[in-house]
């Protein structure tokens, strides 16, 4: 782990053999396994059968399930999923309209996924965050798109102190997360050498806490010149600062309130101040999201560099397992202004998608590592990778 990883395929080699092991291999096959049982769970539940006789659009579906407009999305990505999968659901695209119809006998699925919530915690204690996150989606579900609409986004910044630590537990100890900040440290290591660090949407705390613990070890800390951690939630910033204070209290830190979804420049960060822009699963949280990449090149002094470790898509129209809860809260399902070219679905992009976005905002060295196509057989439900580019 101490090595840099200046080359893309140095960097592939690593994730392979070292990153990558076994029980992360073996629990994102899992989870793709879960995802779709309970996407069948709550398909049931919620009488999609019935209501499915007649082919529906999603709009239609959100409305007569009595839920809150954009839940559509939520819907949307759903049937999706399962539709490509399964027969017991088709869809029908006419004239432009893509709609949804039942047809066939819905598969069991009660027994198949406690055995797949078994083998997953079989796997370690910290996988059960996996589980817990996923199961608690499934619960939510029709209360958070129907009866309080903004459960979920409370949740995710820290508003809703009973479940803190779900959230906590959610993007810090389940290791399958736990992978990105250790992937968006090394890359750092590898390809930024010492000045300013930006982070965007570091919650709580993934990025800074790999980052700092890699330099550290390295005795390296002093590469960081001034750390600014920035997020929409100030109860995020506070609890991560305390814990980064504690554990560093020579570095050099400031703790913002900044929104991705406005100008940096506009929230008291000068162009041409940083020299790296960190983001830990936070970037594709932009709603435009080319606007948000101009400010960063704009904030990023000539050179600079964005570091962006994020969950990426490798089919451009497939849900990813954290989505059935994370598609619960609005900020999740808004997060797009949609293209059909390089934007396709809400939120996640796929890495042509990422190369696309950066091209566009005017970057350079477009790059996203690890290189995908060598580690489809050794992994083939990988699902996280670093995007960079140059300014
Ligand atoms: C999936 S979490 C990732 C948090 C952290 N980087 C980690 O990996 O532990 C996304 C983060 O983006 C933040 N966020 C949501 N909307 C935002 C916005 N408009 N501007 C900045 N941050 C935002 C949330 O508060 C949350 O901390």
């Amino acid at each position: 782990m101490a090595m840099a990883l200046e080359t893309r395929a140095a960097y592939t080699t690593w994730c392979r053999d070292i990153l990558f092991e076994d029980d992360i291999v073996i629990a994102a096959g899992l989870l793709q396994k879960a995802l779709n049982l309970h996407l069948i769970a709550i398909y049931d539940r919620i009488g999609l059968k019935e209501l499915l006789k007649t082919p529906q659009t999603v709009e239609q579906l959100a409305a007569a399930l009595g839920y809150i407009d954009s839940a559509s999305i939520t819907l949307e990505a759903m049937l999706q999923r399962l539709s490509s999968r399964y027969p017991f659901v088709e869809k029908c695209e006419a004239e432009n309209t893509v709609k949804f119809k039942h047809n066939a006998r819905i598969p069991k699925y009660a027994s198949e996924l406690e055995f797949v919530e078994q083998e997953l915690s079989g796997l370690g204690e910290n996988y059960n965050a996996t589980i817990e996150f996923l199961k608690f989606g499934n619960d939510r579900f029709e209360y958070a798109l129907r009866d309080d609409p903004e459960f979920l986004d409370r949740i995710l910044s820290g508003r809703e102190s009973e479940w803190k630590d779900l959230w906590f537990r959610a993007t810090n100890v389940d290791p399958l997360q736990n992978v990105h900040g250790i992937m968006g440290a090394m890359a750092i290591d590898g390809l930024f050498e010492s000045g300013d660090i930006l982070e965007i949407g570091g919650g709580t705390g993934n990025g800074i806490r790999n980052l700092l613990e890699l330099l550290d070890k390295k005795g390296e800390l002093d590469r960081v010149n001034r750390y600014t951690f920035t997020d929409i939630s100030q109860k995020f910033i506070m609890s991560t600062r305390h814990e980064i204070l504690a554990n560093y209290p020579s570095l050099k830190t400031e703790w913002r309130f900044v929104d991705l979804n406005v100008p940096i420049n506009k929230q008291q960060i000068e162009d041409e101040s940083v020299d790296l822009i960190y983001a830990v699963n936070a970037a594709h949280v932009a709603k435009d999201i080319v606007a948000f990449l101009k400010s960063c090149r704009e904030t990023l002094r000539p050179g600079g560099r964005v570091v962006f470790s994020e969950r990426i898509r490798l089919d451009p129209m497939d849900m990813a397992p954290r989505e059935l809860t994370l598609n619960l809260s609005i900020y999740h399902r808004t997060a797009a202004y949609r293209n059909s070219t390089y934007r396709p679905m809400h939120c996640y992009l796929s890495t042509e998608n990422w190369m696309h976005v950066l091209h566009l905002a005017g970057f350079s060295e477009a790059e996203c590592c690890p290189e995908l196509e060598e580690l489809q057989d050794s992994f083939p439900d990988q699902y996280a990778a670093v995007v960079t580019a140059v300014k």
